[in-house]
């Protein structure tokens, strides 16, 4: 361990200490969660609905893709309101007006403004007041009774086919009959109340809502707390001490050892004898590319359906291939072409590791995860399609079917085939690296290699622990430990170790500095990674210590994407400092590619909407869209295609890339990004939190105001970039298709 020493108790410090508080703030995500009433009743005593009708509801809302329609609590689909605000202001609205009625004999905006005043007041007052009694129910005045019906006739309507709301459902991009059973309507409407229940209730002792007054309702008054507030503030300073910090130790205490380094003349992984095992990936490599245009043209199918509701261009599609399924499968395809880029780089680096060779029966084992990966592509495909088609039955849904929930739309049991075949890559990887561990000298990268190696295997696992009826609070913790703690932390921390071993492996880099680079910048990813989880869960019905803990940690996050230039200068020095470095110029483009997105999309556009008081504003706006494309594809994307390419340069040497086609793959795919967000996702995100800001969230998701000509035209203008990336995709395919067929000579 020696001179790693500090490194490693950096690391180990962190992870104690961000687990202690995720792990800690857990229980009270379990502890806080709003209560589901035992049943809501009228003052009479009548039972209105119970907590079996809001569970079943809930299974119901998750047979149609739930969040891949609207979104409930600010998560999910952009295209359609969020449900929880759009119910809240329209049942309030109505109570305004019945109240007024009672009151003055007049509608709600017929009235001066003392009376209004009043009359706000009033029903202000009986919606934050209406607490769970002793007996766990809920009681309902007569006025909320009537207000929440006719609203909730809307929904279970626009959930059906009534040809009234036909304009709306296209709007929303919703086929008819989205879901086809009354029943299941009205109890899906039943667990939609339930959410603006808890969006407008008060949380015992404080003086906000149980989701920190979230969403923006100026009906209701609600407004950021003032712990969002303070918090976002501190985020800021937290942000700056880190810069300031970061740089500061850097400048001191940076040694100049790199600068002795004489390249080798030969490419030393070259020069190393190819695998069975590593030759067997160029199947890998070319599904990794069909599936990334699978996702882009599902992007397009998806972006038609923004203008055009339930057509693509003209053909009504929507009816045999919904919405949801297109986003659905837009959004699968991604996580598993950027998962199975870093399995294959993590294939391809274990024998090297290991001095050149392949443990027993490393190729067949590899065989073995493809086909179970393209088991799994294909089963979990055709079970969200049949799951939202209402063709499997309604039990087995959320195992087979479509669980619902975004990014881990899989039903459990390809979930659970998921977790398997990720654990499988786990042991293929650690037999063939422990054989390294036998060698003599310094392994405290290789140790630094499995420890990312393990966390990437085993932190798919979290997304288990939750179940179909589980409290939504508990299910978003659970879920985010999987999209935020695996994929922004473990991945970044496998990404930065895998990149140093690649360039010591080419000399390009000292051990030493390339060991120190890949544990100390695991620190520094997970010391904000893991509480910064909580980022993810302001408002979904936690405390305001676990939105002060999302908020001043994830702001460390973005400290090391701040300073990434300096890495992209380095890497883009690197391919100059060897001759046969340009052979790798295209993936060391992609590694560049990932700095600059790295910067731009995580850095900047997450803290967009990272403090708590500006995600209050626009949580669910396309400013997410912004940030979940510039983020997931521009650095996982991009990073994931540099592993790519790195791979097939080695396992098919005699193949040379086409210059001209990378070129053009490469920058249309950059420049596609850039357009699709600067002259479409931006603006209409901006406009729409102007819009939230000023008015109310349920307005800036609302049916006439997303129609307007302005956005309306700004939704067509996406065009333009998503042409440009699906023609550099394309290029890209190519080239591998290339790579892979070509007959060896
Ligand atoms: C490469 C790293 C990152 C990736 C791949 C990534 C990816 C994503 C994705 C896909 C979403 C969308 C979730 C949804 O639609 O519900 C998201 C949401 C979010 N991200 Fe990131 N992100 C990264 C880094 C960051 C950073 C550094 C920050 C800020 C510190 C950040 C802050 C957020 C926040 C606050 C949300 C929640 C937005 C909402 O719920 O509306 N992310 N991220
Ligand atoms: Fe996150």
């Amino acid at each position: 361990m020696g001179e790693y020493k500090k490194y490693w108790i950096a690391v180990v410090a962190v992870l104690i200490i961000g687990f202690s508080i995720l792990g800690y703030l857990g229980t009270d995500v379990y502890h806080q969660a709003p209560p589901v009433p035992t049943a809501y009743v009228s003052q009479d005593g009548q039972v209105l609905f119970t907590k079996d009708d809001i569970l079943h509801g809930q299974s119901a809302w998750q047979s149609t893709g739930g969040q891949s329609v609207g979104t409930v609590l600010g998560h999910g689909a952009y295209q359609a309101p969020d449900w929880t605000a759009d119910w809240l202001h329209k049942e309030v609205s109505v109570m305004l007006d019945i109240k007024s009625q009672e009151a003055f004999g007049v509608l709600y905006e017929q009235l001066g403004d003392v009376q209004k005043a009043a009359v706000k007041e009033a029903v202000k007052a009986e919606y934050f007041n209406s607490a769970v009694r002793e007996d766990g129910t809920v009681v309902l005045s007569p006025e909320r009774i009537t207000a929440m019906n006719l609203t909730g006739q809307y929904f279970i309507e626009l959930y059906g086919d009534n040809p009234k709301l036909s304009e709306t459902r296209d709007h929303f991009a919703m086929k008819d009959n989205t879901l086809p059973e009354l029943k299941d309507r009205i109890d899906m409407a039943r667990f939609f109340f339930w959410t603006t229940w808890m969006a407008s209730t008060q949380r015992p002792g404080t003086d906000a809502t149980y989701t920190n007054n979230w969403p923006h309702e100026p009906l209701l008054d609600h407004n950021p707390t003032p712990e969002s507030v303070a918090w976002s503030v501190v985020s800021v300073i937290i942000l700056l001490c880190g810069i300031g910090i970061v740089v500061w130790m850097w400048a001191f205490g940076r040694k100049q050892d790199e600068h002795e380094l004489t390249p080798p003349a030969e490419d030393p992984i070259s020069k190393l004898h190819l695998t069975p095992s590593q030759r067997s990936l160029g199947k890998y490599l070319f599904t990794i590319l069909a599936l990334f245009l699978l996702q882009l043209g599902m992007g397009g199918i998806i972006a038609h359906y923004t203008v055009e509701g339930q057509a693509f261009y003209g053909i009504p599609l929507a009816q045999y291939f919904p919405y949801s399924i297109a986003r659905t499968w837009h959004i699968q395809a991604s996580l598993f072409w950027i998962a199975m880029a870093f399995l294959s780089a993590g294939l391809f680096l274990a024998p090297i590791i290991n001095g050149g060779k392949d443990p027993k029966f490393q190729k067949l084992g590899v065989d073995i995860l493809f086909w179970a990966l393209v088991v799994l592509v294909v089963g979990s495909f055709t079970g969200t399609y049949l799951g939202v088609a209402h063709e499997i039955p309604a039990s087995l849904n959320f195992y087979l079917g479509h669980q619902g929930y975004e990014f881990i739309e899989l039903g459990r049991v390809w979930q659970w085939i998921e977790y398997i075949g990720i654990l499988f890559w786990l042991v293929l990887m650690v037999r063939s690296i422990i054989g390294a561990f036998k060698n003599k000298g310094d392994k405290n990268l290789i140790a630094a290699f499995i420890f990312s190696v393990v966390m990437v295997g085993i932190f798919y696992g979290p997304g288990l622990f939750y179940g179909e009826h589980s409290h939504l609070a508990i299910m978003e913790y659970w879920r985010w430990w999987v999209i935020h703690l695996w994929v922004e932390g473990f991945f970044e921390v496998f990404s930065t170790t895998l990149m140093a071993f690649i360039f010591v492996t080419l000399g390009l880099v000292s051990y030493r500095a390339g060991t120190i680079a890949a544990i100390s910048s695991g620190a520094i990813y997970l010391i904000g990674g893991i509480p910064g989880t909580f980022h993810h869960l302001y408002f979904t019905g936690v405390t305001s210590t676990i939105v002060a803990t999302g908020a001043s940690f994830s702001a460390l996050e973005v400290v090391p994407l701040v300073l990434l230039g300096y890495e992209a200068f380095e890497n883009y020095t690197r391919l100059h400092s060897a001759p046969w470095m340009h052979r790798l110029k295209w993936p060391v483009y992609c590694f560049i590619a990932v700095s600059f997105w790295n910067l731009v999309g995580a850095g900047i556009f997450g803290f967009l909407i990272n403090m708590p008081v500006s995600l209050f504003y626009i949580q669910g706006l396309n400013t997410t869209a912004v940030h979940a494309h510039t983020a997931l594809f521009g650095v996982y994307g991009f990073l994931s295609l540099g592993f790519v390419f790195l791979i097939a340069r080695y396992i098919r040497p005699e193949v040379e890339f086409n210059d001209k086609l990378m070129k053009f793959g490469f920058w249309a795919l950059n420049w596609g990004l850039a357009l699709m967000v600067l002259i479409s996702l931006l603006p209409i995100g901006l406009i729409q939190s102007w819009a939230s800001v000023t008015q109310g969230l349920w307005l800036a998701r609302s049916e006439d105001f997303m129609q307007q000509p302005l956005l309306q035209n700004l939704r067509w203008l996406r065009m333009v970039g998503d042409t440009i990336m699906i023609l550099g995709a394309l290029a890209f395919f190519w080239q591998i298709v290339k790579v892979t067929f070509t007959k060896k000579q």
